[in-house]
Protein backbone atom coordinates (compact mmCIF):
# COMPACT_ATOMS: atom_id res chain seq x y z
CA UNK A 1 0.00 0.00 0.00
CA UNK A 2 1.18 3.79 -0.73
CA UNK A 3 2.66 5.40 1.77
CA UNK A 4 0.55 8.70 1.56
CA UNK A 5 -2.17 8.21 -1.21
CA UNK A 6 -3.29 12.03 -0.37
CA UNK A 7 -0.30 13.51 -0.93
CA UNK A 8 0.02 11.65 -4.03
CA UNK A 9 -3.03 12.47 -5.83
CA UNK A 10 -1.84 16.17 -4.85
CA UNK A 11 1.10 15.69 -5.89
CA UNK A 12 0.65 14.57 -9.66
CA UNK A 13 0.31 16.72 -12.24
CA UNK A 14 0.23 16.34 -16.13
CA UNK A 15 3.87 16.68 -16.80
CA UNK A 16 4.27 17.04 -20.54
CA UNK A 17 8.19 18.16 -20.58
CA UNK A 18 10.40 15.46 -19.42
CA UNK A 19 14.49 15.25 -19.05
CA UNK A 20 16.38 13.72 -21.44
CA UNK A 21 17.15 10.46 -19.66
CA UNK A 22 15.75 6.92 -19.35
CA UNK A 23 14.40 5.82 -16.11
CA UNK A 24 16.67 4.25 -13.70
CA UNK A 25 17.09 0.88 -13.23
CA UNK A 26 16.09 0.10 -10.18
CA UNK A 27 13.25 2.83 -10.20
CA UNK A 28 12.10 1.17 -13.47
CA UNK A 29 12.08 -2.68 -11.75
CA UNK A 30 10.26 -1.21 -8.47
CA UNK A 31 7.34 0.13 -10.91
CA UNK A 32 7.53 -2.86 -13.35
CA UNK A 33 6.66 -5.29 -9.91
CA UNK A 34 3.56 -2.33 -9.06
CA UNK A 35 2.23 -3.43 -12.94
CA UNK A 36 2.81 -6.83 -12.37
CA UNK A 37 -0.05 -6.69 -9.44
CA UNK A 38 -2.58 -4.92 -11.69
CA UNK A 39 -4.44 -7.88 -13.34
CA UNK A 40 -7.92 -7.20 -12.78
CA UNK A 41 -9.70 -3.77 -12.29
CA UNK A 42 -12.42 -3.86 -9.49
CA UNK A 43 -15.22 -4.09 -12.23
CA UNK A 44 -13.59 -7.83 -13.38
CA UNK A 45 -11.79 -6.61 -16.59
CA UNK A 46 -8.89 -8.31 -17.10
CA UNK A 47 -6.15 -6.64 -17.76
CA UNK A 48 -2.01 -6.44 -18.02
CA UNK A 49 0.72 -3.59 -18.05
CA UNK A 50 4.19 -3.09 -19.18
CA UNK A 51 6.78 -0.46 -19.43
CA UNK A 52 8.08 0.65 -22.73
CA UNK A 53 11.30 3.00 -23.55
CA UNK A 54 10.34 5.65 -26.05
CA UNK A 55 11.97 5.10 -29.62
CA UNK A 56 12.71 8.29 -31.81
CA UNK A 57 9.48 7.30 -33.98
CA UNK A 58 7.50 7.79 -30.84
CA UNK A 59 8.60 11.11 -29.83
CA UNK A 60 8.63 12.29 -33.82
CA UNK A 61 4.69 11.36 -33.39
CA UNK A 62 3.84 13.02 -29.87
CA UNK A 63 5.40 16.12 -31.52
CA UNK A 64 2.33 15.49 -34.49
CA UNK A 65 -0.61 15.50 -31.50
CA UNK A 66 -0.53 19.47 -32.05
CA UNK A 67 -2.34 21.48 -28.69
CA UNK A 68 -3.74 19.15 -26.92
CA UNK A 69 -0.93 16.80 -25.72
CA UNK A 70 2.33 18.46 -26.61
CA UNK A 71 4.47 15.94 -25.12
CA UNK A 72 8.16 16.13 -25.27
CA UNK A 73 11.07 13.75 -24.37
CA UNK A 74 8.83 10.96 -22.80
CA UNK A 75 11.57 8.46 -21.13
CA UNK A 76 8.92 5.70 -21.82
CA UNK A 77 5.29 4.93 -21.59
CA UNK A 78 2.75 2.39 -19.76
CA UNK A 79 0.99 0.57 -21.88
CA UNK A 80 -2.09 -1.12 -20.56
CA UNK A 81 -4.08 -3.92 -22.50
CA UNK A 82 -7.42 -4.77 -21.49
CA UNK A 83 -9.90 -7.28 -22.31
CA UNK A 84 -12.87 -5.70 -24.48
CA UNK A 85 -16.35 -5.59 -22.96
CA UNK A 86 -18.07 -4.81 -20.22
CA UNK A 87 -16.51 -2.21 -17.74
CA UNK A 88 -13.43 -2.46 -19.63
CA UNK A 89 -12.91 1.21 -20.24
CA UNK A 90 -13.93 2.28 -16.15
CA UNK A 91 -11.51 -0.94 -15.04
CA UNK A 92 -8.70 0.60 -17.04
CA UNK A 93 -9.14 3.83 -16.10
CA UNK A 94 -9.08 2.63 -12.12
CA UNK A 95 -5.72 0.54 -12.51
CA UNK A 96 -3.83 2.62 -14.97
CA UNK A 97 -4.14 5.33 -12.31
CA UNK A 98 -3.42 3.13 -9.56
CA UNK A 99 0.04 2.97 -11.78
CA UNK A 100 0.32 6.25 -11.90
CA UNK A 101 0.21 6.86 -8.58
CA UNK A 102 2.91 4.62 -7.67
CA UNK A 103 4.89 6.19 -10.34
CA UNK A 104 4.43 9.30 -9.00
CA UNK A 105 5.42 7.97 -5.06
CA UNK A 106 8.78 6.78 -7.15
CA UNK A 107 9.20 10.58 -8.14
CA UNK A 108 8.38 10.33 -11.72
CA UNK A 109 5.93 12.08 -14.14
CA UNK A 110 3.23 10.91 -16.26
CA UNK A 111 0.77 12.08 -18.92
CA UNK A 112 -1.99 10.48 -19.78
CA UNK A 113 -2.65 10.45 -23.63
CA UNK A 114 -5.85 9.25 -24.97
CA UNK A 115 -5.88 11.81 -27.40
CA UNK A 116 -4.77 10.00 -31.53
CA UNK A 117 -2.08 8.72 -30.96
CA UNK A 118 -0.59 5.67 -33.20
CA UNK A 119 -1.90 3.28 -31.55
CA UNK A 120 -0.06 0.01 -33.79
CA UNK A 121 2.96 0.96 -32.16
CA UNK A 122 1.58 0.66 -28.71
CA UNK A 123 -0.15 -2.60 -29.92
CA UNK A 124 3.30 -3.57 -31.25
CA UNK A 125 5.12 -3.05 -27.87
CA UNK A 126 2.56 -4.64 -25.79
CA UNK A 127 1.50 -7.94 -27.92
CA UNK A 128 -1.80 -7.13 -28.17
CA UNK A 129 -4.11 -9.82 -28.16
CA UNK A 130 -7.42 -10.63 -30.26
CA UNK A 131 -9.99 -9.18 -27.86
CA UNK A 132 -8.05 -6.74 -26.17
CA UNK A 133 -8.08 -3.01 -26.74
CA UNK A 134 -5.55 -0.24 -25.55
CA UNK A 135 -7.94 2.83 -24.71
CA UNK A 136 -5.30 5.11 -23.79
CA UNK A 137 -1.27 5.03 -22.75
CA UNK A 138 0.28 7.31 -20.15
CA UNK A 139 3.95 9.07 -21.17
CA UNK A 140 6.28 8.81 -18.17
CA UNK A 141 9.86 9.98 -17.09
CA UNK A 142 11.38 12.46 -14.91
CA UNK A 143 9.51 16.03 -15.18
CA UNK A 144 11.95 18.52 -16.35
CA UNK A 145 12.85 21.59 -14.29
CA UNK A 146 11.14 23.90 -16.35
CA UNK A 147 7.68 21.63 -15.87
CA UNK A 148 8.16 21.12 -12.31
CA UNK A 149 8.85 25.39 -12.05
CA UNK A 150 6.02 26.15 -14.24
CA UNK A 151 3.40 23.62 -12.26
CA UNK A 152 4.48 24.56 -8.89
CA UNK A 153 3.24 28.48 -9.55
CA UNK A 154 0.33 26.25 -10.84
CA UNK A 155 -0.35 24.85 -7.31
CA UNK A 156 -2.17 26.37 -5.49
CA UNK A 157 -4.10 27.19 -8.12
CA UNK A 158 -5.13 23.48 -9.05
CA UNK A 159 -8.36 22.99 -7.06
CA UNK A 160 -9.53 25.93 -8.75
CA UNK A 161 -9.08 24.51 -11.86
CA UNK A 162 -11.92 21.94 -10.68
CA UNK A 163 -15.63 22.07 -10.32
CA UNK A 164 -16.88 22.91 -7.14
CA UNK A 165 -18.34 20.14 -4.87
CA UNK A 166 -21.82 21.56 -5.50
CA UNK A 167 -21.40 21.07 -9.19
CA UNK A 168 -19.92 17.39 -8.45
CA UNK A 169 -21.29 15.66 -5.44
CA UNK A 170 -24.97 15.74 -4.57
CA UNK A 171 -27.26 14.18 -1.62
CA UNK A 172 -30.36 11.83 -2.32
CA UNK A 173 -31.42 13.95 -5.33
CA UNK A 174 -29.62 16.03 -8.28
CA UNK A 175 -31.51 18.79 -6.47
CA UNK A 176 -29.23 18.65 -3.60
CA UNK A 177 -25.79 19.45 -3.36
CA UNK A 178 -23.70 17.39 -1.00
CA UNK A 179 -21.89 19.86 1.88
CA UNK A 180 -18.56 19.32 2.25
CA UNK A 181 -17.70 18.63 6.00
CA UNK A 182 -21.46 17.82 7.63
CA UNK A 183 -23.32 15.18 5.07
CA UNK A 184 -20.20 13.38 3.18
CA UNK A 185 -18.73 12.60 6.86
CA UNK A 186 -15.66 9.99 6.39
CA UNK A 187 -16.00 10.27 2.86
CA UNK A 188 -15.30 14.04 2.64
CA UNK A 189 -11.32 13.35 1.84
CA UNK A 190 -12.58 10.54 -0.24
CA UNK A 191 -14.65 13.00 -2.58
CA UNK A 192 -12.26 15.67 -2.54
CA UNK A 193 -9.60 12.99 -3.88
CA UNK A 194 -12.05 12.63 -6.73
CA UNK A 195 -12.31 16.67 -7.41
CA UNK A 196 -8.62 16.90 -7.54
CA UNK A 197 -8.26 13.82 -10.56
CA UNK A 198 -7.19 14.61 -13.57
CA UNK A 199 -9.69 13.72 -16.52
CA UNK A 200 -9.47 13.88 -20.47
CA UNK A 201 -9.72 18.09 -21.07
CA UNK A 202 -9.85 18.37 -17.50
CA UNK A 203 -13.99 17.96 -18.29
CA UNK A 204 -14.69 15.85 -14.95
CA UNK A 205 -17.55 14.61 -15.88
CA UNK A 206 -17.77 12.45 -12.96
CA UNK A 207 -20.75 12.98 -10.41
CA UNK A 208 -21.37 11.09 -7.11
CA UNK A 209 -24.95 10.93 -5.57
CA UNK A 210 -24.84 9.56 -2.08
CA UNK A 211 -27.93 7.79 -0.92
CA UNK A 212 -27.75 6.29 2.49
CA UNK A 213 -24.32 4.38 2.92
CA UNK A 214 -24.36 3.65 -1.40
CA UNK A 215 -22.62 6.37 -3.35
CA UNK A 216 -24.13 6.23 -6.98
CA UNK A 217 -21.08 7.14 -9.36
CA UNK A 218 -22.48 8.82 -12.75
CA UNK A 219 -20.88 10.40 -15.66
CA UNK A 220 -22.15 13.34 -17.26
CA UNK A 221 -21.37 13.28 -20.45
CA UNK A 222 -19.97 16.83 -21.99
CA UNK A 223 -22.60 18.44 -24.06
CA UNK A 224 -21.15 19.90 -27.46
CA UNK A 225 -19.59 16.35 -27.88
CA UNK A 226 -21.50 15.15 -31.25
CA UNK A 227 -21.78 15.15 -34.85
CA UNK A 228 -20.99 18.67 -35.29
CA UNK A 229 -17.98 18.44 -33.14
CA UNK A 230 -14.49 17.22 -34.85
CA UNK A 231 -12.57 18.68 -31.67
CA UNK A 232 -14.23 16.25 -29.51
CA UNK A 233 -14.69 13.31 -32.11
CA UNK A 234 -11.34 13.44 -32.50
CA UNK A 235 -10.55 13.09 -29.41
CA UNK A 236 -12.67 10.02 -28.66
CA UNK A 237 -14.31 12.23 -25.53
CA UNK A 238 -17.13 10.02 -24.93
CA UNK A 239 -15.01 7.19 -24.50
CA UNK A 240 -12.60 8.74 -22.60
CA UNK A 241 -15.05 10.01 -19.78
CA UNK A 242 -15.66 6.41 -19.14
CA UNK A 243 -11.82 6.54 -18.64
CA UNK A 244 -12.42 9.72 -16.12
CA UNK A 245 -15.26 7.48 -14.20
CA UNK A 246 -12.56 4.32 -13.81
CA UNK A 247 -10.01 7.36 -11.84
CA UNK A 248 -12.77 8.67 -10.08
CA UNK A 249 -13.47 5.01 -8.46
CA UNK A 250 -9.69 4.70 -8.21
CA UNK A 251 -9.46 7.76 -6.40
CA UNK A 252 -12.53 7.47 -4.06
CA UNK A 253 -11.76 3.61 -3.35
CA UNK A 254 -8.16 4.02 -2.33
CA UNK A 255 -8.91 6.64 -0.30
CA UNK A 256 -11.62 5.57 1.60
CA UNK A 257 -9.73 1.78 2.36
CA UNK A 258 -6.90 4.11 3.55
CA UNK A 259 -9.14 5.62 6.17
CA UNK A 260 -10.53 1.92 6.92
CA UNK A 261 -13.39 2.65 5.62
CA UNK A 262 -15.03 -0.51 3.85
CA UNK A 263 -17.43 -1.17 0.88
CA UNK A 264 -17.44 -2.94 -2.22
CA UNK A 265 -18.47 -2.20 -5.64
CA UNK A 266 -21.63 -2.71 -7.32
CA UNK A 267 -24.01 -2.31 -10.57
CA UNK A 268 -27.27 -1.66 -9.80
CA UNK A 269 -28.63 1.63 -11.46
CA UNK A 270 -30.83 2.79 -8.17
CA UNK A 271 -34.71 4.70 -9.76
CA UNK A 272 -33.63 8.41 -9.23
CA UNK A 273 -33.70 10.83 -11.85
CA UNK A 274 -31.03 12.57 -13.42
CA UNK A 275 -30.16 16.01 -14.07
CA UNK A 276 -30.30 15.17 -18.20
CA UNK A 277 -29.67 12.94 -20.59
CA UNK A 278 -26.36 13.27 -21.13
CA UNK A 279 -25.90 11.60 -17.27
CA UNK A 280 -25.75 7.92 -17.51
CA UNK A 281 -25.57 6.02 -14.23
CA UNK A 282 -22.01 3.83 -14.31
CA UNK A 283 -21.80 2.10 -10.53
CA UNK A 284 -21.93 2.18 -6.85
CA UNK A 285 -19.85 1.68 -3.88
CA UNK A 286 -21.86 0.28 -1.04
CA UNK A 287 -20.25 1.08 1.88
CA UNK A 288 -20.26 -1.16 4.74
CA UNK A 289 -21.63 -0.11 8.34
CA UNK A 290 -24.21 2.57 9.13
CA UNK A 291 -25.03 5.84 8.18
CA UNK A 292 -24.15 8.68 10.11
CA UNK A 293 -21.53 6.93 12.23
CA UNK A 294 -18.61 8.07 10.07
CA UNK A 295 -16.34 9.63 12.98
CA UNK A 296 -16.77 13.15 11.56
CA UNK A 297 -13.27 14.22 13.06
CA UNK A 298 -11.35 12.80 10.11
CA UNK A 299 -13.66 15.68 7.76
CA UNK A 300 -12.03 18.54 9.48
C1 LIG B 1 -8.29 9.85 -20.09
C2 LIG B 1 -7.37 11.05 -20.21
C3 LIG B 1 -6.81 11.37 -21.44
C4 LIG B 1 -5.94 12.45 -21.56
N1 LIG B 1 -5.36 12.71 -22.78
C5 LIG B 1 -4.44 13.70 -22.88
C6 LIG B 1 -3.76 13.91 -24.11
O1 LIG B 1 -3.97 13.23 -25.11
N2 LIG B 1 -2.84 14.90 -24.16
C7 LIG B 1 -2.55 15.68 -23.07
O2 LIG B 1 -1.69 16.55 -23.17
N3 LIG B 1 -3.18 15.50 -21.88
C8 LIG B 1 -4.10 14.53 -21.77
N4 LIG B 1 -4.74 14.32 -20.56
C9 LIG B 1 -4.41 15.15 -19.38
C10 LIG B 1 -5.51 16.13 -18.98
O3 LIG B 1 -5.56 17.19 -19.90
C11 LIG B 1 -5.24 16.64 -17.54
O4 LIG B 1 -5.32 15.56 -16.67
C12 LIG B 1 -6.20 17.71 -17.06
O5 LIG B 1 -6.12 18.84 -17.88
C13 LIG B 1 -5.93 18.10 -15.60
O6 LIG B 1 -4.61 18.59 -15.42
P1 LIG B 1 -3.59 17.87 -14.43
O7 LIG B 1 -3.45 16.44 -14.87
O8 LIG B 1 -2.28 18.61 -14.59
O9 LIG B 1 -4.12 17.94 -13.04
C14 LIG B 1 -5.63 13.26 -20.43
C15 LIG B 1 -6.21 12.93 -19.19
C16 LIG B 1 -7.05 11.84 -19.07
C17 LIG B 1 -7.60 11.47 -17.73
Amino acid sequence: MMVDLQAMIRERYSVRLYREAPIADDLQAALLHKLDGLRRGPLGSAMRFDLAAATKEDRAALRGLGTYGFIRNPAGFIIGAVEAGGHAMEDFGYLMEAAILEATALGLGTCWLGGSFTQSSFAEKIGKRDGEIIPAVVAIGYAAPEARAKDLLRRGARADTRLPWEKLFFDGSFRQPLTRSVQAGAYAQALEMVRLGPSASNKQPWRILKDGRRWHFYCQRTSGYGKGSWYFNLLRLADLQRLDVGIAMCHFALTAQQMDQRGEWTVSEPDLETPDDQTFYVVTWDSEGIEGSADDKQTA
